[in-house]
């Protein structure tokens, strides 16, 4: 079989994922994680919404040799599974508002989630569901920065504002420093581009900025 390489927040998402259970891809698109795992030896199931994307999926599939290793599957969310059919669910490239939708309050062992935005809301729902974050990564992909959440079943401890708005991991992360110095930046500029007199806006940047400084003052990195 033939591999697909993965960008870097696709391999991230991928080394989240243990070996030897069913991984499941919702939303797979153009399928290169589940073609990649079934290369290399994972049970995978591969679905999404749109027979077009999975289409896509499948022909990837089958340039790569894979076509017969993975069971793929159109449908919206977790209703393509049966009850503990997937050990691993990978959900990526979505909103976390569209992700919450999709994983309710399904009792899943092993969530990976890489949501595009709004991750502290996911992080609050994860919390408020009794899941716990297991690891919450930041990843450079492209220029831009993503997270990768892997969450497992079991009350996790309560966690502060700071780490629902960046992740329990952000002290010892590298790439979130490297982020919040570069919003801090952007944030700085976009305050004084602002008129005095749109002062919600001034203050809105304002209480972003203080937020990622605060962030930053936390870090144990130097
Ligand atoms: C931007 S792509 C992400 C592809 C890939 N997972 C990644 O991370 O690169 C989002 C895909 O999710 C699919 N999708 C959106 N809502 C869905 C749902 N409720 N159930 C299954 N698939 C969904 C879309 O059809 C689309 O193919």
């Amino acid at each position: 079989m033939d591999t697909v390489r993965l960008d870097e927040r696709l391999s991230a998402i991928y080394l989240e994922i243990p070996a030897g259970g069913v991984v499941a891809d919702i939303g797979t698109d153009h399928g290169k994680l589940a073609v990649r795992l079934a290369s290399d030896g994972f049970k995978v199931i591969a679905s999404d919404v749109s027979a077009a994307s999975l289409a896509k999926a499948r022909r990837l599939a089958r340039e790569n040799g894979a076509e017969k290793s993975i069971d793929f599957r159109v449908g919206d969310g977790l209703n393509v599974l049966a009850d503990g059919e997937a050990d691993t669910v990978v959900i990526s490239g979505m909103g976390g508002r569209e992700i919450i939708k999709i994983i309710a309050d399904k009792r899943i062992p092993l969530y990976v989630l890489g949501a595009q935005r709004d991750q502290p809301l996911l992080r609050r729902y994860l919390i408020s569901v009794n899941r716990t974050i297991l690891s919450d990564k930041t990843v450079k992909c492209a220029g831009r920065y993503y997270s990768v959440i892997a969450s497992g079943l079991g009350v996790d401890r309560t966690l502060s504002e700071l780490e629902i708005e960046f992740g329990k991991d952000f002290y010892d992360d590298p790439l979130f420093k490297e982020r919040a110095e570069k919003e801090i930046k952007r944030l700085t500029r976009m305050y004084d581009t602002l008129l005095p007199e749109n002062t919600w806006g001034r203050q809105a940047a304002a209480a972003e900025t203080e937020k990622y400084r605060e962030a930053l003052k936390a870090c144990r990195l130097q």
